[in-house]
Parts: C-alpha cells; sequence; structure tokens
C-alpha cells in the first residue's frame, strides 16, 4: 500500500480508502455483519485504513455494520461520515441540514459507528443555500472543539462544478473536500482541482470507477434491471454510451496484462492534488483486486508519505 498526507488534516491515509454505501443495500444486495467483517479485516490487512460512509447509507447501517467490524482495532480506521439526510427507503432521503438535526445525526453515527470521535465529518452534498449557515458551521466548529469530530470535509454535488462551496472550505473550516473523479469525468480538473491545491485541502475521489463500468466487466448492452440497485435508476442511454467509452478506453489506454479496475484507480491517484480513491466494494475479492491498484501508483506525488 501506499500513503499520503490528506491535505493540511496531516492525516495519513491509504492511497486505496473503501466505499461503503454498498453495505446501506442500494446495489443489488444485502450484506451481513459476517460479511462486513471479511471485507474490513481484509482491507486492513492489504494496509487500507480509511473507509467513507454516510448517514443515509440505510438508515446508519453502513455505520452500524463498520463500527461492528472494527470493533477493538478502531486505532487502524480513518473513519469518514457525513450529515444532512435521512434515510427513508431505497432512493429516497429527506433533507435535515437545520444545526439541531445535524447534531442529532452526529449523535446517531457516533454512536452506530461505536466511537468517540469521527475522524472526517462531511457536509453530504447540499445546496449552497444550506452550505450557507454560519449557525451549522459554528455548531459543526463546538463539536471540533469538544473532541466529537477531528476534522470537518465536502463532499460536493455531482449535479454542478460546485466551485463555490470549494472556494469556502478553508472559510467554513473544512480541510478535505469529497468529489466525482475518474476516466470518464474530467471536469474537476479545470478549476475545482486546483482551487483544493492553493488551500491544501485533501481530496477524495469517488465514484472512481464510474459506478462499475469502469471494471471494464460490462459490455455494451449490458441492462442494469435489478430494482435495488442504484444503476437500475440511471439513465439507460447515457450508460450505453458510457459502456461504449469504457471499450475505447480498455483498447487504447489500458497497457496489456492490466485489470482495468485498478488501473482506473491509478489513472485518478495521478493527479496531483488528488489524495485517495474510495471505491465502493461488494466482495473481498474487490478489495483485493483494488488494493493491488497500489502497485501502480507512483511514489512521487505532492503529497506522498511513503
Ligand atoms: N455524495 C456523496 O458523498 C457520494 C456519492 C456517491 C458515492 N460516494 C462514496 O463513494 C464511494 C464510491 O462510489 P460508488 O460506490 O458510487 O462507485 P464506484 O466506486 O465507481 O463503483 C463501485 C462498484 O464497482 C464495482 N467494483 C468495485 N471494485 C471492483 C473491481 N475490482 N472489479 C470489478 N468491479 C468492481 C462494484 O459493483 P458491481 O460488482 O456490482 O459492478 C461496486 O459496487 C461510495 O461507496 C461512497 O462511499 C459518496
Amino acid at each position: 500500500m501506499r500513503y499520503r498526507r490528506l491535505g493540511k488534516t496531516g492525516l495519513h491515509v491509504s492511497v486505496i480508502g473503501l466505499g461503503t454505501w454498498q453495505f446501506g443495500g442500494e446495489w443489488g444486495k444485502q450484506f451481513t455483519q459476517s460479511e462486513v467483517d471479511q471485507m474490513l479485516g481484509r482491507a486492513q490487512e492489504l494496509g487500507i485504513n480509511f473507509t467513507d460512509t454516510a448517514e443515509c447509507y440505510g438508515d446508519h447501517l453502513s455505520e452500524q455494520l463498520i463500527g461492528r467490524a472494527i470493533r477493538g482495532q478502531r486505532d487502524k480506521w480513518i473513519i469518514a461520515t457525513k450529515f444532512g439526510h435521512q434515510f427513508i427507503r431505497n432512493f429516497e432521503r429527506a433533507e435535515r441540514w437545520a444545526p439541531e438535526e445535524v447534531l442529532a445525526q452526529l449523535e446517531a453515527s457516533l454512536k452506530a459507528l461505536g466511537t468517540e470521535t469521527i475522524d472526517l465529518y462531511q457536509f453530504h452534498s447540499g445546496s449552497d443555500q444550506v452550505f450557507n449557515q454560519d449557525a451549522l458551521w459554528t455548531m459543526l466548529d463546538k463539536q471540533v472543539k469538544a473532541g466529537k469530530v477531528r476534522f470537518l470535509g465536502i463532499s460536493i454535488s455531482s449535479k454542478s462544478e460546485n466551485l463555490y462551496q470549494v472556494q469556502q472550505a478553508s472559510q467554513v473550516g473544512a480541510s478535505v473536500i469529497q468529489l466525482v473523479y475518474n476516466r470518464l469525468e474530467r471536469g474537476p480538473e479545470q478549476r475545482v482541482l486546483p482551487a483544493c491545491q492553493e488551500q491544501d485541502l485533501g481530496v477524495l475521489a469517488r465514484v472512481p470507477l464510474a459506478s462499475g463500468l469502469l471494471s471494464g466487466k460490462y459490455q455494451p448492452g449490458t441492462q442494469f434491471t435489478q430494482a435495488d440497485d442504484v444503476r437500475s435508476q440511471q439513465d439507460q442511454a447515457e450508460l450505453q454510451r458510457r459502456l461504449q467509452w469504457v471499450q475505447e478506453i480498455a483498447r487504447q489506454e489500458v497497457p496489456p496484462g492490466v485489470p482495468m479496475a485498478a488501473w482506473a484507480l491509478a489513472w485518478c491517484l495521478r493527479h496531483p492534488a488528488v489524495t485517495c480513491v474510495i471505491p465502493g466494494c461488494k466482495t473481498v475479492e474487490q478489495i483485493e483486486m483494488n488494493a493491488r491498484a497500489a502497485d501502480l501508483v507512483s511514489a512521487d506525488h505532492p503529497q506522498a508519505w511513503d
């Protein structure tokens, strides 16, 4: 594994992290505690020390599964979670941004994770309107001072560029940005990633496999028909266009013998602003394959620690 400094937090995170939206049950699979125990145990053996979850991956369900899986191993993990929503049912959330609502979510996340402190607490892809609440950031600053949160972050929405929230990050006390960045979605290279570098913000690249398409295992024509798989909710014509594009990339850019998923993760990590990728995983085998992407990553990176 390789490690990098997560911007001005100074935390040393593995370049391959573990995304865990999947544990909430919206990716065509329900997870047992024993499966999650095995996945996190194997991730830890492979040197992965960072996991990203959220309040609404199930009703704190993903957090609960993680909390139980790492009981007794808390110091081995840097845990990121988020605030701003209440899970109602699959693919349906209620927005909850009032400071007292966020405080209640924080208490629920601490309980679910079985921890006294959350390492990274992220604003979960809200609008500028809910972002621009001094009372929210003041309340969060108090939680940092009280030790319930170590660092604050902003997981920007993919609906627009969201440069504004990135530019305001240091102002509101946030030191990490989470954003969609992968070989098919390079928009952040224009203005967002440079803005992160200017402020020395850590950068978490989410959806690094373009929802699994960049694994290379799906051929054009694949239909995601399972009702509890989030990909059945996506624009199917756009999905087909992307599958064609992935085939071209596989032919033209992926070196022979290199698994496309590992290549796609390493591709994100080449950018000097990117600290860590957080591929969502569903099996121990996927974790093992994704961890191997660290072998393709050069030690020559501005945030390299090893
Ligand atoms: N707003 C936000 O803050 C936000 C939004 C989205 C995601 N996130 C975070 O970012 C994480 C990653 O994003 P994501 O999970 O949406 O997308 P992703 O990482 O691009 O894709 C994940 C999917 O790719 C497939 N996969 C993973 N590793 C693989 C491998 N080695 N070989 C083949 N297939 C593999 C799995 O699905 P199949 O095997 O079924 O194909 C997995 O569910 C999430 O888990 C979550 O923690 C945050």
